[in-house]
C-alpha cells in the first residue's frame, strides 16, 4: 500500500485504479459478519471507503498515523447487508402530523433500514412525476436513508385510469401499487401488469374484493362475533390473491402481493409458485406474530388492513416464511395520530406503525426456532431488493457499504414513546424483544447509531 499526501491507493476489481480518502473511511471491527447471498458467516474486520466496502478480513488495522475515519467496535455483535423495509407509509405531502419523510427516515434507520419503498396514498396522491419529485428532493435532505417511492397504479387512487407509469419511472418511482386499495376492475389490473410488465417494473397488489370486505373493521371470526364488530372475511382477500395470480400468469408480468395474512392467500401462492408464475409475496410481522385476539388486548392499535387473522393463518405464513413462499418480510408501517386511533375500533383508521419493530420481531422468528438467521436476513435484505428490481447490497469489497449492526441478544423492552417515528400506534407496546440495530450504514455514512444507555 502507498500513502500518498493522505490518499490510499486501491486496486479494486476490474483493475482500475482508485483514490480513496481516507478521511471518510469507516472501519467496523470484530463483528459477526453474515450475509448470506455470498454464505459468509465468520469475524471480520470491514473497510468502507468511498462509500463502498473496500476490504473484508480477518484483521485490519486502523491507520497508525491517526488519519483514518472512525473505528467502531462490532464486537458481539451481527454484521449484516442493510435491510430495506419495501412497504412503509412516509404520509408526506398531506399527512404530517402522522409522519413526515425526515421522523420516517429516521425510524426507518433506528429500525435497522438503509432503503424503504414509500407507498402513494399520500395527499396529493403520488400519480404524477411531480410528487414523485417532491418526495425523491425530501428525502435527500433527510437523514440518509434511501427513499425509493412507489408510484400510484391508477389517477387519485380512483381505480379508474391508469397513472404514466413510463413518466413516474422516469421520475424516480421503482414500482407501482394502489396499496391501501385494490384496483377492482380486473380488465385494468390486467393492463396495468402489461405495461409494467414491459418495463420491467413488478406491481405491488393491495388484494381485497371490496365488496366482500366492505363495512368490516377486523377479521370475521369470533373476535368480530364475541365484539360485535363487522368483520372482514378471509376470503376477501383469497378471491383478489386468485384473481392478480391468474392475471400474472396469464401476461407474464411480475406481480408482487402486499401483506399476506391468510392461510387461503398462502396456498394460492405456493401453488402458483410451484407452476412457474412470476409472483412473490410479503408479510408483516404483525401478521406473522398475532392473531386477531390481539384486538382484545390492544384495541385500535391492533386493527390494520388486512387485519391480524386466525391461528390458523399465522401458521400458514410461519410455514409459507419458512418454505420460500413467502420471499420477504415488510412492516407496512403505516402512522395514525393517538387521536385518530382513539376514535374506537370501529371508526379508527386502518395501520400500526412497524419500521422500529419488524428487526426484533423477525429476530423473535429465529430465536424461537421458527426460521433460521440465514432465512431472516434473506428476507430482509436479499429477496426484498429483488423484488423492487435492485441489486441487494453485500459484505464484500466493491459493494455498496449498506450495513445493519445488530444486537442479538440484549432483550430490549418495546416503548413507543421512545420510537423515532411522530406516531405510536403499535400493539407491542410493553413487549420483551431481542435483536435491534446498534448502527445503520448507508453508503458508507452512519445514518443511526443508537446511545450506549440506550443499547444495554
Ligand atoms: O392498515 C393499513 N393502513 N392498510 C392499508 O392498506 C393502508 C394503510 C394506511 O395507509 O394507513
Ligand atoms: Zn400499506
Amino acid at each position: 500500500m502507498i500513502w500518498p499526501k493522505g490518499r490510499i491507493l486501491f486496486f479494486l476489481r476490474g483493475g482500475r485504479r482508485n483514490c480513496i480518502d481516507i478521511m471518510d473511511s469507516l472501519l467496523i471491527r470484530g463483528a459477526r459478519a453474515f450475509d448470506p447471498a455470498r454464505k459468509l458467516d465468520a469475524v471480520r474486520d470491514v473497510l468502507i471507503s468511498g462509500g463502498r466496502i473496500v476490504r473484508v478480513e480477518g484483521r485490519i488495522e486502523p491507520d497508525g498515523k491517526g488519519k483514518a475515519g472512525e473505528v467502531v467496535s462490532g464486537e458481539g455483535l451481527l454484521l449484516v447487508p442493510g435491510l430495506i423495509d419495501i412497504h412503509v407509509h412516509l404520509r408526506e405531502p398531506g399527512g404530517e402530523h402522522k409522519e413526515t419523510i425526515e421522523t420516517g427516515c429516521r425510524a426507518a434507520a433506528a429500525g435497522g433500514f438503509a432503503a424503504v419503498l414509500c407507498m402513494p396514498n399520500t395527499r396529493p396522491v403520488n400519480d404524477d412525476p411531480s410528487i414523485t419529485r417532491f418526495i425523491l428532493e425530501r428525502a435527500a435532505r433527510a437523514c440518509g436513508v434511501r427513499v425509493l417511492p412507489v408510484a400510484a397504479i391508477t389517477r387519485g387512487l380512483q381505480g379508474e385510469s391508469l397513472t404514466d407509469f413510463e413518466a413516474l419511472k422516469e421520475a424516480g418511482a421503482v414500482s407501482i401499487s394502489d396499496d391501501g386499495r385494490p384496483v377492482s376492475d380486473g380488465k385494468l389490473m390486467k393492463e396495468a401488469l402489461e405495461r409494467a410488465g414491459r418495463m420491467g417494473m413488478p406491481v405491488i397488489a393491495h388484494c381485497e374484493d371490496s365488496g366482500l370486505a366492505a363495512g368490516g373493521a377486523i377479521h370475521e371470526g369470533e373476535v368480530s362475533r364475541a365484539l360485535g364488530v363487522p368483520g372482514i372475511p378471509a376470503s376477501a382477500e383469497d378471491n383478489a390473491v386468485a384473481r392478480d395470480v391468474a392475471l400474472a400468469e396469464r401476461t407474464g408480468a411480475p406481480l408482487h402481493i402486499a401483506h399476506v395474512s391468510t392461510a387461503g392467500s398462502v396456498r394460492i401462492i405456493r401453488e402458483a409458485k410451484e407452476r412457474g408464475a412470476p409472483v412473490s409475496a410479503e408479510a408483516t410481522p404483525h401478521h406473522f406474530t398475532l392473531s386477531d385476539r390481539a384486538v382484545r388486548v390492544s384495541g385500535a392499535d391492533a386493527k390494520m388492513n388486512p387485519p391480524l387473522r386466525g391461528d390458523e393463518d399465522v401458521e400458514a405464513l410461519r410455514e409459507a416464511l419458512r418454505d420460500g413462499t413467502i420471499d420477504a418480510i415488510a412492516s407496512d408501517h403505516a402512522p395514525h395520530s393517538p387521536a385518530e386511533k382513539a376514535a374506537g375500533l370501529i371508526e379508527a383508521p386502518f395501520g400500526v406503525i412497524g419500521l422500529e419493530t419488524t428487526l426484533p420481531l423477525t429476530m423473535k422468528l429465529v430465536h424461537d426456532g421458527v426460521i433460521s438467521l440465514s432465512r431472516a436476513i434473506t428476507l430482509l435484505a436479499v429477496n426484498p431488493y429483488r423484488v423492487a428490481g435492485l441489486a441487494p447490497p453485500s459484505i464484500r469489497p466493491g459493494s455498496p457499504a449498506d450495513l445493519t449492526l445488530i444486537d442479538m441478544d440484549s432483550p430490549v423492552s418495546i416503548d413507543p414513546d421512545r420510537f423515532l417515528s411522530k406516531s405510536r400506534n403499535t400493539p407491542f407496546r410493553g413487549w420483551t424483544l431481542k435483536g435491534r440495530a446498534v448502527i445503520t450504514v448507508v453508503s458508507g455514512k452512519i445514518v443511526f447509531r443508537r446511545n450506549k444507555e440506550e443499547h444495554h
